[in-house]
């Protein structure tokens, strides 16, 4: 038998990214690839890409440009070209990247195998289809190995909102949802290998409509419960939403379902209505701040996390300051933001834009309001009692490392439990970026 060639993925972008990096490399080790953790001794790289800011995608032509003198050294080393900048700009990068022999859009990784032998007979091969089969179907035959606590599961994927600023309606295509029986099936898998908390995604994933077993399509709330039923899963968190889609049935299960835990990504991106409006987002910021209070009066210690862009095209002081007022009265325990960036095809790249250096203040502003937010939250944990499920050992003998169920980091020190272990825990102190528990 031949030595395994040895694959080196580098993934970049959302955690719909990460899973799919997962199902890609167990497709290509039915083609005798094993993982590798260094580009140096691969026989084929991977580069799984991320196309919703321009330095994202920029990031990608000048990590394939550091490949050249390994790829001068080993003729047969193959580059590929995965994720959402292959899907949206596939063609150019084998144009201005002559070092890639393969391109593959999100929708046609199933068809990776088959596309490798291509590549190793010496073809350059491209597929950005969106095929009518379900990838993750054809990407079953996978070895079952034992795994880590925690997981991601896609159910939903792709996009109808078409946000003005936004490239996902335009690479991950229209809204899909996948077969609750097939998510089940996947879920006791993950379960079976050792998965004790599984993270539902979908870059819509409220919107979930899939077909239930009766048929029917069901709702996000519905596959919640039927993965609630499953023994061995203890924790079951989903993202990223979107509110528009915060059915009822999703808020009540946050209420009444143990498993779900109490974390909600729910990005409003701006509290200007104004802004808003032009966003193409669909809600007021009255309207998500009254989403807000439903939630948390069905789970009063919800953590809250959003997602926020400064500087849209036009976007005057007034509005930013909107922004601010709105993050005051919401009390953010985490959230992402980001500069505005024009991204090619989406309608508000046409849009007169916020000067530079505006937009930079603002975001510095808007950041500190946030992290002020994030530490007042994370601190009004201590003398609390959280659960933990314990992910790895800490730096020092005897710690472990574990994750809330807010999502908190948490160490324990003198911890006697194992990987994967579910334990009571006192908040003792809260640190920079953790918190420090003990035992119960
Ligand atoms: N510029 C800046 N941020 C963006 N996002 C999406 N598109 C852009 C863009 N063009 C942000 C949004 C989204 C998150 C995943 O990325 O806040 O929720
Ligand atoms: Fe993009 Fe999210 Fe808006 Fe869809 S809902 S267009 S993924 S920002």
């Amino acid at each position: 038998m031949s030595a395994p060639k040895k694959l080196f993925i580098k993934t970049y972008g959302c955690q719909m990214n990460v899973y799919d990096s997962e199902r890609m490399a167990e497709a290509l080790g039915g083609q005798g690839y094993v993982e590798t953790k260094s580009a140096d001794d691969a026989d084929m790289i991977l580069l799984n890409t991320c196309h919703i800011r321009e330095k994202a995608a920029e990031k990608v032509y000048s990590e394939l440009g550091r490949f050249k003198g390994l790829k001068a050294e080993k003729p047969d080393l193959k580059i590929g070209v995965a994720g959402c900048v292959a899907q949206a700009e596939g063609e150019e990068i084998m144009r201005r990247q002559p070092l890639v022999d393969l391109v593959v859009g999100p929708q046609s990784y199933h068809r990776l195998p088959e596309m490798e032998s291509k590549a190793r007979e010496g073809q350059k091969v491209l597929d950005t289809d969106f095929p009518e089969e379900d990838k993750f179907e054809k990407l079953k035959n996978r070895p079952k190995a034992k795994r880590g606590p925690t997981a991601f599961l896609t159910v939903q994927e792709g996009c109808d909102k078409f946000c003005a600023f936004c490239v996902v309606p335009y690479t991950r295509g229209a809204e899909v949802s996948r077969p609750v029986a097939r998510i089940i099936g996947e879920a006791q898998e993950l379960v079976e290998r050792g998965v004790r908390e599984i993270t539902l995604l979908g870059q819509n994933v409220n919107a979930y409509h899939g077909e239930g077993p009766n048929g029917a399509d069901w709702t996000l709330a519905q596959l919640i419960w039927e993965l609630d039923k499953i023994d061995g899963l203890e924790r079951i968190r989903f993202t990223t939403s979107h509110p528009n889609d915060m059915m009822d049935d999703l808020i009540e299960a946050h209420g009444s379902c143990k498993k779900l835990m109490p974390y909600l990504h729910l990005p409003v991106q701006a509290g200007s209505d104004r802004i808003l409006k032009r966003m193409n987002r669909s809600h007021t910021a009255e309207s998500y701040i009254r989403l807000i209070e439903r939630i948390r009066a069905a789970r009063p210690d919800i953590l809250i996390s959003g997602d926020f862009i400064v500087g849209f095209p036009e976007e005057t002081e007034e509005d930013f300051q909107a922004t601010l007022d709105l993050i005051e009265e919401v009390k953010y325990g985490t959230a992402y933001s980001f500069k505005y960036s024009t991204r090619p095809g989406t309608p508000a790249a046409e849009r007169a834009q916020v000067e530079a250096a505006v937009a930079d203040e603002r975001l510095q502003r808007l950041q500190a309001l946030l992290s002020r937010q994030q530490r007042e939250v994370q601190d009004s944990m201590v003398g609390r009692e959280v659960g933990v499920l314990f992910e790895k050992a800490g730096r020092l003998p005897g710690q472990m490392v574990g994750k809330s169920d807010y999502l908190h980091a948490v160490h324990v020190a003198d911890c006697d439990r194992a990987i994967g272990d579910l334990a009571r825990v006192r908040i003792v102190s809260s640190g920079p970026n953790s918190l420090a528990g003990e035992l119960i």
